[in-house]
């Protein structure tokens, strides 16, 4: 019996520079979707996936993240104080376990493969899973929770895949399918953003990955030789992509929408529609929204 997945890695160690000078102050991760920061997304849905243990690979400046999960002595005080039990229940989701979080500093920017690779003593030989809080997908069943009840019937690696515009495969790992099953795929090859005629399809890798400890020791093995990928970082894609012939590397076509909240107009994208799915917004949001696009329609 494989084991099950119980631990998540969340690199969120990035500068954020898109969305300076937000940025300068604020962790990307902290940045809202209508109430909730990104990486409350995240963690709900690793939650909603078996996730027990939660290691966040961090970096200089992200201290408001470790804020964001600690307990709030004076403000749950105050609330109860004032009777508001609803905000106080709202503040029960951003609670973590005592030991349950864990934070880990990536000193330097040396790539996402080297941000994984930086948890490798709390993850130990299990399989593990990666979550990248700037890829919010939005779906009746979580995707990690998609993915992790595929992964049980194979016990193999699995990255989340979803079909882009073939002149976007540069901004991905992409991949090369040797056997395509509908929701699985089985790959046989596996590049870090490829010139777009050099990529293999135009099947991307989003920001969900299950993994066995062995892509941690290819990390480790890449570092040690030196071997850096696309843009000279220690890429996690080439890692597993070393799997291929060893314990196998699945694609995974999760249902649900994926929001690209590492760009502008893909966080503003996550908005409108994260605002339009609340029962409390809705009428008067989509009211708004009718009215603006009819002003324009008639300008036009
Ligand atoms: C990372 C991965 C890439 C993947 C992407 C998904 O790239 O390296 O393989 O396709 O996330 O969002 P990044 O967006 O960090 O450059």
């Amino acid at each position: 019996m494989q084991r099950k997945v119980t631990k998540a890695v969340f690199p969120v160690a990035g500068l954020g520079t898109r969305f300076l000078p937000a940025t300068k102050s604020i962790p990307k991760e902290i940045m809202t979707l209508v109430d909730r920061p990104l990486i409350q997304y995240a963690i709900d849905e690793a939650r909603a996936a078996g996730i027990r243990e939660f290691i966040f690979v961090t970096s200089r400046g992200k201290s408001a993240l470790e804020d964001y999960f600690d307990a709030a002595p004076t403000l749950e005080a105050s609330l109860r104080k004032a009777g508001k039990d609803d905000l106080l229940e709202l503040l029960k989701s951003t609670n973590m376990e005592s030991g349950a979080i864990a934070y880990i500093r990536q000193q330097r920017p040396l790539g996402l493969g080297h941000a994984v690779w930086c948890a490798r003593r709390l993850i130990a030989n299990e399989p593990f899973a990666v979550i990248l809080p700037d890829d919010v997908i939005a779906a009746d069943k979580p995707c990690l929770q998609q993915m992790i009840e595929s992964y049980e019937e194979t016990g193999a690696n699995m990255v989340a895949a979803m079909e882009v515009p073939h002149d976007k495969t540069k901004a991905y790992g992409i991949l090369d399918v040797d056997r395509d099953m509908g929701d699985r795929v089985l790959v046989k090859g596996m590049v870090e953003k490829p010139e777009v005629d050099e990529a293999p399809s135009n099947l991307a890798v989003i920001g969900r990955y299950i993994l066995t400890p062995k892509v941690l020791h290819n990390l480790d093995q890449n570092r040690k030789d030196n071997r850096t990928g696309a843009g000279g970082e220690l890429q996690l894609t080439d890692a597993i992509a070393q799997e291929i012939d060893g314990q196998g590397v699945y694609g995974f076509r999760f249902k649900g929408q994926r929001f690209d909240c590492g760009s502008k107009a893909g966080f503003l994208q996550a908005t409108v529609s994260f605002a339009l799915a609340r029962p409390e917004l809705n009428a008067e949001f989509e009211r708004y929204l009718r009215e603006l696009v009819g002003v324009r329609k008639a300008a036009e």
